[in-house]
């Protein structure tokens, strides 16, 4: 029988999806490297392993044309000040888009481009970001309590280039500065030139 289409819901107050394909959960010790302060996330990991974020995939084909879909949660934290937040990535098809759509919390999205060019904007329920083509793309929660999560629909063909970030940084990074969130430079970006 050849496929049909299909709906599933993303209720409050969790707003978790009714159907998911896959469900990833990073946990600090996943994080090695992305956060600035090392020491501070070495001693976190040693106490206790904490889950930094989760991601529920409804899963597509990995082909042009598809739209895959998730709901990603980031959980409130710091390590040191920086906020918890996702690994990030470029898109391994550079001109492949994607829309968020904020269902709760609240948080920022770090973005740039290969060039060194960067954006920070703020994220909070019902507002829709969309991430431009060559836009590497970060989420970080700015909540001391609550759950950051949001809907994301990207092309299918998409795919994560994680190792760039990982070599390379995100240009800036979010601290906490007398109970407020702060956009400052990253100390461990290394700029397209010296790659
Ligand atoms: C997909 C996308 C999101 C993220 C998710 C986890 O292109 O941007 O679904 O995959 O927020 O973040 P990463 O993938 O950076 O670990
Ligand atoms: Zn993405």
């Amino acid at each position: 029988m050849s496929e049909r289409p299909f709906t599933y819901d993303i209720k409050p107050p969790d707003f978790l999806p009714s159907r998911s394909d896959n469900h990833l959960v990073r946990r600090l010790s996943d994080m090695k490297g992305h956060f600035a302060d090392a020491g501070a996330l070495e001693m976190m990991v040693t106490e206790a392993d904490k889950d930094v974020y989760e991601v529920y995939e409804i899963s597509r084909p990995a082909v042009a044309g598809e739209l895959r879909q998730g709901i990603s949660v980031v959980h409130p934290g710091r390590v040191g000040d920086e906020y918890f937040m996702t690994k990030g990535h470029y898109h391994l098809v550079m001109d492949d888009a994607e829309i968020y759509y904020c269902l709760k919390g609240r948080g920022l999205m770090v973005m740039q481009t290969p060039e060194g060019e960067w954006a920070v904007e703020p994220l909070q329920p019902h507002r829709v970001l969309y991430v431009l083509p060559r836009w590497g793309h970060r989420l970080v929660n700015t909540d001391a309590h609550e759950d950051l999560v949001a809907f994301v629909a990207y092309a299918g063909d998409a795919g994560h280039d994680y190792d760039t970030i990982e070599r390379c940084g995100f240009r800036k990074i979010v601290v906490e500065r007398g109970g407020l969130p702060e956009i400052v430079d990253n100390p461990r970006w290394i700029a397209a030139k010296e790659r």
